[in-house]
């Protein structure tokens, strides 16, 4: 990863702590994402998709859609944010901007960017956004109900599969 490159994506927000967003740290991270989006690789699709995931002690890590010739390699924006903050150690989030260049709606995450999103947690706020900055708030689980997770892995099973069971080589 290119180091430089990556530190202009992490930025640090005023209110430091809080759990509640003032509106003026949405406003920051809706207009975050649709910096991002400008960086956007979407020759294909034509679809540009940025992110902005804001961590519990107020980073902010951007990413946007890449996709790629081989299509099915092609990653969302919503994805490379969460990664690159994993990447650097975080793995919780207090909220996630998502932006395009739809006019009149609002983006809506994908349902493999739902479950990403999941994966950390359910308490991350997501913010579906429109370019003039208007927004839906919606909680991981009004965007993915009955969602299957990490703990889901180690409740009791009716079978458990041997430890010494070996892989095919
Ligand atoms: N895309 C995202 O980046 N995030 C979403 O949640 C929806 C879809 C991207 C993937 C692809 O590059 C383009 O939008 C069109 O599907």
């Amino acid at each position: 990863m290119d180091q430089a490159k990556f530190s202009d994506g992490v930025m640090h927000t005023k209110d430091r702590g809080s759990t509640h967003l003032s509106q003026e740290t949405v406003k920051k991270l809706i207009h975050q994402s649709q910096e991002a989006k400008q960086h956007s690789y979407c020759p294909y699709s034509k679809f540009r998709v940025g992110a902005a995931l804001l961590t519990p002690d107020n980073c902010v890590f951007t990413g946007c859609n890449v996709e790629n010739a081989c299509y099915n390699l092609g990653v969302c924006a919503e994805r490379n944010a969460i990664s690159k903050a994993v990447s650097e150690g975080y793995r919780s989030f207090k909220a996630i901007a998502i932006a395009s260049d739809m006019n009149d709606q609002f983006i809506s995450p994908c349902g493999g960017c739902r479950q990403f999103i999941r994966e950390f947690g359910s308490n991350c706020d997501v913010y579906l956004s429109k370019p003039d900055g208007s927004y839906l708030k919606m909680k991981v689980d009004e965007l993915l109900p009955v969602s299957f997770g990490p703990e889901e892995l180690s409740l009791k099973k009716v079978f458990d599969i041997p430890n010494d069971t070996e892989p095919v080589l």
